[in-house]
């Protein structure tokens, strides 16, 4: 009896440790700022200044997370996270958007939104799949009664509506629940599933045991009963909570894309994750061994905070989807505000999607290259051209005539005797610091040079994107920077100044950049996709047909334009 009771007193014990290790269990731990003043302000007017032309925004209010992207019967389906009452973070549905081109968006009534026990509090993040026998569900998280992060289902109620207008969730939701030792605010955004060999589905749900982020990982064979594997497919000491992850295979030759469950010779695998700590997202190619539920990155870059990103600059939430219609895989990604919640308040709207971008593996087998999807390109118009351009320290030269502030620009830069690259100190490890102190007028050997887009007349505002080219011990380094800090006369902003390595050979001297340019964003693809950057920017002066754009060298040594192209951009349908 004695020892029973002591058995009794050691589990009411332990019950308290494990749950006081999770930390707050009963309010909404949302990662995004909550202002609660501004969550149901509904905007009078829609302000146009920095609206995005052929970027995908809803007509108003405030947009995060893109969610279930796919393709379905020749239509591509956009969901995303929405607030239908204000242009702050809440009061969360799945909005809803259709498109044959995912360049045109026609907009829908939003497809899932908070109506019973299992997703009252909210309707978060989570991914689509395709069932065999092409049947479409969505998994994502519902906040339910008691705050807790539960994943749920829903499914099209009528398969033969093309754009499958209206979805159903059955009441036998949820279908995953947190366990004891998960944290029930810390477990959320399950990814597409994917069918092993053996027959069981696998989903993966973002979570977090102390400061260790992990994917935990599930299987049914029905897709309706989920237990959880022991343990998570991969994790990873003091990276905080896992927010939306994302795991696919790629090719390790050419650029198609392939489905989520294909686990064959010749590929590899991805897991992307979303840092909550850090609001950075970040990679690894690895190895995943089916049989024993475990994904094992290649060690060929940081398994942290410190690893690859597919975007260097303002970038987070993003998901990939098999696009069966071309055979490629397609990232979408979430570029949020960088003005304030006032200001967004005032504009009427917040956030972005980014360009829809192909993915696939670089020949190195080391990273991904990316690159905005070929249909973006129906949508240029007029352009320029320059031929070989010779820039000189100090060069400047304008692109014109062209819509300066909606534009696509691609340029190749041919650089010579690179002997005279200033030495790389291996102490600097982080881009971005690097960008911030080695801005776009410190002068350098070979670069800064690069573009200066979204600038006015005289120079007050521009948006720099550049390279700057070092000569380390064996090799050489390429920095790629975007640069804010000159972005906008307005104070109040947020400029930084963003910048990520960039693993090209120079050999043949050459080195290109393609920006995008609508408005308030300046997408920049490096070296071919092999890094970007996404900069959203407020200028003052150079809005609309005030925007300029220019190239320029700021290194000592002479840099050359061998050919530079830029298209007006039309406006495509949006929402
Ligand atoms: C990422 C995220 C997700 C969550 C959603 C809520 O931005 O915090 O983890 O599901 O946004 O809107």
């Amino acid at each position: 009896m004695e020892i029973n009771l002591r058995y009794f007193w050691v589990v009411i014990l332990l019950w308290f440790v494990l749950r006081s290790d999770n930390g707050d269990h009963m309010c909404v731990e949302a990662s995004h700022k909550v202002y609660p003043e501004l969550q149901s302000i509904q905007a009078e007017i829609v302000s146009p200044l920095y609206r995005t032309a052929y970027h995908f925004q809803p007509p108003k209010n405030w947009i995060n997370d893109p969610n279930g992207p796919m393709y379905y019967n020749g239509i591509y389906h956009l969901f995303y996270q929405y607030n239908p009452y204000g242009s702050a973070w809440g009061n969360i549905v799945w909005a809803h958007s259709i498109s044959f081109d995912m360049i045109n968006w026609i907009q829908l009534n939003p497809a899932i939104y908070p109506s019973k026990p299992f997703d009252v509090n909210g309707c978060w993040s989570g991914s689509a799949t395709i069932l065999p026998g092409n049947k479409p569900v969505i998994l994502y998280t519902g906040i339910d009664g008691q705050k807790r992060q539960v994943q749920n289902i829903a499914l099209p109620n009528n398969l033969s509506d093309p754009y499958l207008r209206e979805w159903t969730k059955p009441d036998f939701n949820p279908l995953i629940v947190p366990t004891i030792d998960q944290n029930v605010t810390a477990f959320r955004d399950p990814t597409t599933a994917w069918l092993g060999q053996d027959g069981y589905w696998r989903v993966l749900v973002g979570n977090k045991r102390k400061h260790r982020g992990m994917a935990a990982l599930y299987k049914s064979r029905d897709f309706k009963h989920w237990w959880k594997v022991q343990h998570p497919l991969h994790s990873s000491a003091d990276t905080g909570m896992w927010e939306c992850p994302d795991f696919y295979p790629v090719a390790l030759q050419g650029e198609f894309g392939l489905e989520t469950s294909v686990n064959d010779v010749g590929i590899k695998h991805v897991l992307k994750v979303s840092l909550d700590n850090t609001r950075y997202e970040y990679y690894t190619v690895g190895k995943y061994f089916a049989d024993k539920d475990q994904y094992v990155p290649d060690n060929t870059s940081a398994d942290n905070a410190m690893g690859l990103r597919y975007d260097y600059g303002n970038f987070y939430a993003s998901k990939t989807f098999f696009d069966a219609g071309k055979n490629r895989r397609i990232l979408w990604g979430w570029a949020n505000e960088s003005d304030t919640p006032d200001d967004s308040t005032a504009k009427g709207w917040a956030g972005i999607q980014t360009i829809p971008r192909k993915v696939w593996l670089d020949e190195s087998g080391k990273q991904l290259l990316q690159w905005p999807i070929n249909e973006i390109e129906t949508l240029r118009g007029k352009s320029v051209q320059l031929g070989t351009v010779h820039l000189a320290k100090g060069g400047l030269v304008e692109v014109k005539p062209i819509t300066a502030a909606q534009a696509d620009v691609e340029v190749t830069f041919h650089i010579n005797n690179l002997d005279k690259a200033e030495p790389f100190d291996p102490t600097w490890v982080d881009p971005q610091q690097l960008c911030g102190q080695k801005g776009a007028t410190v002068q350098g050997g070979f670069g800064p040079f690069g573009l200066l887009t979204l600038a006015s007349k005289n120079l007050e505002e521009y948006t720099s994107v550049f390279f700057r080219v070092y000569k380390a011990k064996d090799k050489h380094m390429v920095l790629m920077c975007s640069d804010q800090s000159s972005s906008s006369l307005r104070p109040e902003v947020y400029k930084p100044s963003f910048g990520g390595f960039v693993d090209v050979d120079l050999t043949k001297g050459m080195i290109s950049l393609r920006s995008l340019i609508d408005h308030s964003v300046v997408e920049s693809f490096g070296a071919g996709g092999k890094t970007c950057i996404t900069s959203r920017v407020y200028p003052s002066l150079a809005t609309n047909e005030d925007a300029h754009l220019f190239a320029f060298n700021n290194g000592t040594e002479a840099v050359e334009i061998l050919k530079l192209r830029a298209w007006n951009m039309h406006r495509p349908r949006m929402n």
